[in-house]
């Protein structure tokens, strides 16, 4: 027997986007099914990035129980270093914006508690098959609960916020695919027992590669530093990644500690070349994914939701097509700024494995550019601070 739930949105994906997507939804009265292949304890202990810019901060901080402002800590700059010296990026200053940082999973924790007890149908274990209908006026989930048996979701709408290996996108995109860039590195990232080693983030172009000091409490901290994409996280001592991050932070003397959490995250820019087809949409990382230098993939997701939102209240509560007709080209504004954005810090700040002494000489003169003039500067903290939502 299938079981057939009949809702007016369909959301695939239980991460920032499908969630604030529901939660936007349900405050215009619209109701909306989300569900996701992983269990609530996956999602909510899985470790991904910690910055949220202002407007994501904004967004999350009226939903009842965000812990944002009482977990979170509010980052009004970053430094970069190069060449043996630090120059601080003051967003205060520069465009009087600042960052939080906040868990990427304390923030989801925070989003299922505020659904659940809002009553959102809200289920775990569901995986996706296919969706079908795009074109139609009722399209249609195919999917298996966690007992394995099928279940299907009739909607008027089905948006595919399920990552990037989303099941959802090939209905958006059949085989157009998109546009990709893959890097020759990827990040050794760990989570350590240690006290901030800096009052602020540090972005640190060293003539070894680059390394990112990163926090997450006044007791455990997260660092990154730029490694081969082929490296296997368990093939270095302790002392071996110390050894490693010291070196790139010339000038900072690393609080160390036990690390207990240790990961490479592979790097790659795409975005899907069609986000939307009839009733179906593609948001957040299932529509593209940046490199995660400057941390924009949860921020993207959420400014994708909240375009979205607004077109489906149109389209849903007045038979309004404009908004949902022009919301692709509107999303993809933003986006292609903030792929920009992640491969230009990714570009200017790591040292790819051929580059030459003319390579790495242009990349100093790049980075002094930047700090060196207030224009320059400015566009970094606006971008990283978030371009406003309106
Ligand atoms: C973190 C990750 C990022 O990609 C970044 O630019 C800053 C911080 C983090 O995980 O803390």
């Amino acid at each position: 027997m299938t079981e057939t739930i009949r809702t007016r949105v369909a959301i695939v994906g239980a991460g920032p986007a499908g969630l604030v997507l529901s939660h936007l939804l349900a405050a215009s009265g619209i109701e909306s099914i989300v569900v996701d292949q992983r269990s609530r304890e996956e999602i909510e202990t899985t470790i991904r990035a910690g910055i949220l810019e202002q407007g994501t901060v904004e967004l999350l901080a009226a939903i009842d129980g965000s812990r944002v402002h009482t977990v979170g800590s509010r980052h009004d700059g970053i430094e970069l270093r190069f060449d043996g010296a630090g120059h601080r990026i003051d967003f205060a200053d520069l465009v009087g914006r600042a960052v939080w940082l906040y868990p990427q999973h304390e923030a989801l924790k925070d989003l299922i508690a505020a659904r659940l007890a809002a009553g959102q149908d809200l289920r775990f274990g569901v995986t996706v098959a296919s969706v079908e209908g795009a074109d139609t006026s009722s399209p249609r989930v195919r999917a298996t609960d966690p007992t394995g048996a099928p279940l299907e979701i009739e909607a008027d709408f089905v948006v595919g916020a399920d990552g990037s290996r989303s099941s959802v996108r090939a209905a958006v995109t059949g085989a157009h695919g998109g546009y990709f860039r893959e890097y020759p590195f990827a990040w050794f990232g760990i989570l350590c027992e240690a006290p901030p080693s800096a009052e602020e983030l540090i972005y640190s172009n060293s003539p070894d590669g680059f390394a990112l000091i990163s926090q997450r409490s006044p007791t455990v901290q997260r660092m990154y530093f730029q490694c081969d994409p082929e490296a296997d996280p368990h093939a270095l001592s302790e002392a071996e990644i110390w050894d490693t991050l010291q070196k790139r932070v010339p000038g900072t003397t690393l609080a160390e500690g036990p690390i207990f959490q240790r990961d490479v995250l592979r790097f790659r820019s795409f975005v899907a070349r069609d986000l939307r087809r009839g009733r179906v949409a593609i948001v957040g990382d299932a529509a593209h994914t940046v490199p995660p230098t400057g941390a924009k993939g949860m921020n993207l997701a959420v400014a994708d939701v909240i375009l979205l939102a607004r077109a489906l209240e149109a389209l849903l509560l007045r038979g309004d097509e404009a908004g949902i007709d022009g919301w692709a080209d509107a999303a993809r504004q933003r986006i292609w700024k903030a792929q920009h954005f992640s491969w230009w810090m990714t570009s200017m700040l790591h040292v790819t494995p051929d580059a030459t002494d003319f390579d790495r000489l242009r990349q100093l003169g790049e980075l002094r550019t930047v700090v060196d003039s207030d224009a320059g500067r400015a566009y970094l903290a606006e971008a990283y601070t978030g371009w406003p939502l309106d």
